[in-house]
């Protein structure tokens, strides 16, 4: 079974070549295997699903080696797989948070070209499916994630931040381009040791003016690659501004953050806090909101953090006030 990992046959397209192996997992009294569904270099038929369909199976199962090939070929399909209006929203959303982690995982594995444009493309997309979906889409911000690692919390920062730039107005484009920058606001961390980044204690003084670095370095990463960015920069390089100039790198203040970077800012504390991280447990969301409230305005925009309070308090069931807890505007 360990060997084995199961997805979902929604995400299947027919008539395409799914480029890995997909297996059936047959369970009888005297024992249970996997047997060979479709062959990774053929053609899945329609007929191939109309049988799961007719079986009422939806779980297939590939090996864990193939798996890299499996999300390529959801990225590669993405556009198809999240239209695809067979598929319930809900799976649709599970399908674009899996490809996203993965992406962003590649992208912190290897940092080059090819992945910073993967993820450029997948942003996009990402928005096609946001603007698509629309409140069904808010799907994305309720999927719970116990572990932290820098690649989930962008996942988590791109979905929230795209969704409540979408509620602020944001034009389409601008809203790709800043849904992408998202997904890249940490790529910088790629140059700073992991030692430093998952330590447990308290950083000492050197070690906190190294991870001050990852905005610049970040930017640094995007002008190497040598694609064509825009709000990407601003994103990452000033997700660490705050409003009162008393952020990092430059300690930029009030308007000379740009929209963007304001943004940014609140959602990056929100997901963090909402996160397991090496040092802190995660804690809820509504409380989140309360501790930026009460010990970090002075790093918001205030009127823009009001709005986040708008975007992020009704729609959230685990925001709901607890006795004793406000928030005053
Ligand atoms: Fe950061």
């Amino acid at each position: 079974m360990d060997n084995y990992l199961p997805i979902n046959s929604n995400s299947l397209r027919t008539d395409t070549q799914i480029g890995c192996d997909l297996y059936l997992y047959v369970k009888t009294i005297a024992d249970s295997r996997y047997i060979l569904y479709c062959r990774g270099d053929t053609i899945f038929e329609n007929r191939k699903r109309e049988m799961l369909l007719d079986r009422n199976i939806s779980r297939l199962f590939i090996k864990k080696d193939d798996q890299q090939k499996y999300y390529e070929y959801l990225e590669n399909n993405f556009h198809e797989i999240i239209t695809d209006a067979r598929i319930p929203p809900d799976e649709r959303t599970k399908i674009v948070y899996s490809a996203a982690t993965n992406l962003v995982k590649d992208l912190f594995n290897d940092p080059r070209a090819g992945s910073i444009k993967r993820t450029k493309t997948f942003a996009y997309n990402m928005v096609d499916y946001i603007l698509l979906e629309g409140r069904a889409a808010r799907s994305l911000l309720n999927i719970a994630i116990h572990e932290y690692y820098t690649y989930t919390h962008s996942v988590n920062v791109a979905a929230v931040g795209t969704l409540f730039a979408k509620e602020l107005g944001f034009e389409d484009e601008d809203l790709k381009h800043f849904c992408s920058g998202i997904l890249l606001h940490d790529v910088g961390k790629t140059r700073i040791s992991t030692d430093i980044l998952n330590k447990k204690g308290k950083l000492t003084k050197e070690e906190f003016d190294e991870i001050k670095k990852h905005p610049e370095m970040g930017v640094e990463i995007l002008k190497e690659t040598g694609n064509v960015f825009t709000d990407e920069y601003i994103v990452t390089s000033q997700h660490h501004e705050n409003y009162d100039g008393t952020g990092y790198p430059r300690g930029l203040k009030k308007d000379e953050i740009h929209r963007c970077g304001r943004i940014a800012r609140i959602i990056d504390v929100y997901d963090a806090l909402t996160t397991d991280r090496p040092y802190a447990k995660a804690i809820r969301p509504f409380a989140a909101l309360v501790e930026m409230k009460e010990k970090m305005l002075n790093c918001f925009d205030k009127e823009l953090f009001v709005e986040f309070i708008r975007f992020s308090g009704p729609y959230d069931p685990r925001a709901k006030p607890r006795n004793g807890d406000y928030i005053q505007n």
